[in-house]
């Protein structure tokens, strides 16, 4: 497994394989991998026959600065998980390779509707960020395909959609969340929950299965089943940012007419923000 810096040297070895016929694979993280990131690299691999894993923790995504300043950094351990998967090149840019000239001069990406609801409306300028990073990765390594976690089905479906608006012929694939025994969910952020706050994380998972539950048994009034989703999770100490029932292909409330439902939800454990989702799918 290679490991190159700079964009020249990325291209390089991009550019080698692609001179063999050979298709290419990106797995964009922000490091601090855990087994959920180890499974889309697996995932990569059945669909390209050269995988690339990018590290960049991106300050633009970032809409609170202590969180970035916080963010795990764990490279060498990342670099050992990645070669243990056969991951064949890993692409770890600083600060200037990627914002040459700086974060406030950079063009942006803006993914309007599906950027804007749900963590859009709570984390501001969080998705162009993501958007703008992507667009960034994508266009330095030009792969076949590129798998994102299903953990942030959002983002998934929104770098769905900018490659589809901008033409752009890269396969987006999910790759399904990674959960504790518990329930929940795998997340890099994790690392910050006490021994108590991580038993407790995996409330919002079973409270996501309750909701799936009773859609599942015909309850029609999602208002109220969001509503009742939010309250269980305030008393439980979390402070729930949205629960909501969702079109699964475009993140609009559901309405009744809607068979492929997401169930979606963000909630803060004292400091540590909390994602997830489930799919519910009516027939
Ligand atoms: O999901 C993440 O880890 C990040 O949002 C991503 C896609 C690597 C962009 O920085």
């Amino acid at each position: 497994m290679d490991t190159v810096t700079s964009v020249q040297d990325l291209r390089g070895k991009v550019l080698s394989w692609r001179q063999k016929g050979l298709s290419i694979g990106l797995v964009p993280t922000m490091g601090n991998l855990h087994s959920g990131h180890l499974s889309l690299v697996n995932h990569a691999k059945i669909k390209a026959d050269k995988v690339v894993v990018s590290i960049f923790v991106n300050p633009l995504q970032f809409d609170d600065k202590t969180d970035l300043y916080d963010y795990p950094r764990t490279l060498e351990v990342d670099l050992k998980k990645l070669s243990s998967v056969g991951c064949d090149l890993v692409f770890t840019p600083n600060l200037d390779t990627m914002y040459p000239n700086g974060l406030r001069e950079q063009s942006k990406v803006t993914v309007p509707v599906i950027g804007e609801i749900l963590c859009g409306h709570h984390r501001s300028g969080h998705f162009e960020g993501v958007a703008t990073v992507v667009s960034k990765l994508f266009n330095m390594v030009l792969p076949d395909t590129a798998v994102f976690g299903e953990k942030d089905y959002q983002q998934l479906l929104l770098i769905k959609k900018l490659t589809q608006d901008l033409n752009m012929s890269i396969e987006i694939i999910g790759g399904k969340t990674y959960r504790e025994p518990s329930g929940l969910a795998m997340s890099s952020r994790n690392k910050y929950l006490s021994s108590s706050e991580r038993i407790l994380a995996a409330e919002v998972y079973n409270n996501l299965e309750i909701v799936k539950l009773q859609l599942c048994q015909g309850e029609q009034d999602y208002t109220q089943l969001c509503l009742q989703a939010e309250q269980v999770l305030k008393r439980r100490g979390f402070a729930p940012e949205y629960v909501e029932i969702c079109n699964e292909t475009n993140l609009m409330p559901a309405n009744h007419q809607d068979k492929g439902l997401r169930i979606m939800v963000a909630a803060k454990l004292g400091q540590i923000r909390l994602i997830d989702n489930i799919a519910c799918h009516l027939d």
